[in-house]
């Protein structure tokens, strides 16, 4: 089979389609012919740097796979040959909470990833496939949706009528807007391009903001709330607007710490002064995966792909990511049937 190796620290370039042999399953193993492989902003950043992360070369990048059953070993009852599945971000994690030995369990970090035609998988470690999504669209929510799902509903328990700060058009705000929409609040969604507001107000969004052209855009927040501010912030932003949405939330409120793509300075006082509610958000468990899944087959959400690459063509997926001009997700096809 094939698969994508990062082969040294010169970034995309230096990922190389390559044959590798792929066995069969043992017992409690599974494999899958994984169909389609969506990419995050954490992919990316193993493909540039992976001596950050202290990878051992040849190394296959990726967390998010979807693709069908091809093999299952001894003891395997829960899975039959042509099943449609996704992979878990952390094999390791079925449920409650994260622990240290979850964290070394992460596809294309501590273990090898899912660029690859095939792959042999724990029976944990691997998901059912929402019936509504194709296998392009089930491969966008390993990571990126359940981050958002974790955050919003798990953790935030968001209610009709409450009001949610998205941070820019990215995969995870994306999916953070529809799991809003989905239970009756008020996302309002910022982004440096008015074109993809315009597309965010399709998804349902409440109210936009242009962050270039508004840089102090708490302050736009808080008008639209009327002085308050807002009861959830999905933060993807890290240091460089976590200051802004300290000022954006209203006292008591909460922020989910997701994302690093902004460097910057804070000042905690703020936090303490409000009240606020700091939660760290790491993925999720295979157990908050399975309650999305529910949620998403049963209000026909339809994850928002902003391009499919062929598998051929995988290095240009990881470039349009590092230009930003996507909104929503990067997919690469894998000979996607469904
Ligand atoms: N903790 C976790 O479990 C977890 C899970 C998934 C992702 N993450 C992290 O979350 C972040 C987002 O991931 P992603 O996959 O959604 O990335 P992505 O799809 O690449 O999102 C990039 C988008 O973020 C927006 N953005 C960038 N800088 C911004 C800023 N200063 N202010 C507001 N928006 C900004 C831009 O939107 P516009 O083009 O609309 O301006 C950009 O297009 C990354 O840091 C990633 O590592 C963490």
């Amino acid at each position: 089979m094939r698969a994508y190796q990062i082969t040294s620290n010169k970034g995309i370039d230096s990922l190389q389609l390559s044959d590798i042999k792929c066995g069969d399953p043992g017992p409690g193993e599974v494999k899958v012919r994984l169909r389609a492989s969506s990419i995050n902003y954490r992919d990316l950043v193993t493909v540039e740097d992976p001596d950050a992360r202290g990878l051992a070369l040849p190394f296959i990048p990726n967390s998010d796979g979807a693709g069908e059953i091809m093999s299952v070993g001894r003891g395997v009852e829960d899975f039959f040959v042509g099943d449609r599945v996704m992979t878990c971000f952390f094999q390791d994690w079925l449920n409650g909470e994260i622990t240290s030995s979850v964290m070394n369990s992460a596809l294309g970090g501590a273990l090898e990833g899912v660029l690859r035609e095939t792959g042999i998988f724990k029976k944990d470690g691997l998901i059912k496939s929402p019936g509504s999504l194709s296998d392009i669209e089930a491969a966008t929510l390993p990571c990126a949706g359940l981050t958002a799902w974790h955050a919003l509903v798990e953790k935030g328990r968001v209610i009709a009528g409450d009001t949610v700060l998205l941070l820019g058009t990215g995969g995870v705000s994306l999916f953070a807007l529809q799991f809003a929409v989905m239970h009756g609040a008020l996302p309002i969604i910022t982004s440096s391009s008015d074109e993809k507001l315009e597309r965010a107000k399709a998804l349902g969004a409440w109210k936009t903001i242009n962050y270039v052209d508004n840089p102090d855009w708490s302050n736009e927040v808080l008008t639209l709330t009327g002085g308050a501010g807002v009861d959830h912030v999905v933060e993807v932003g890290g240091a460089g607007t976590l200051a802004k949405s300290i000022e954006s939330t209203k006292i008591g409120g909460n922020i989910y710490l997701i994302g690093i793509l902004a460097n910057g300075e804070v000042n905690p006082t703020a936090l303490m002064r409000k009240s606020l509610n700091l939660h760290g958000i790491y993925v999720g468990s295979r157990a908050m995966f399975e309650r999305m899944n529910k949620a998403i087959d049963a209000n026909n959400l339809r994850p928002v792909i902003h391009q499919t690459f062929a598998f051929e063509e995988a290095k240009e997926a990881y470039r349009t990511m590092r230009l930003k001009q996507h909104a929503g997700k990067l997919v690469i096809d894998m000979g996607a049937q469904i």
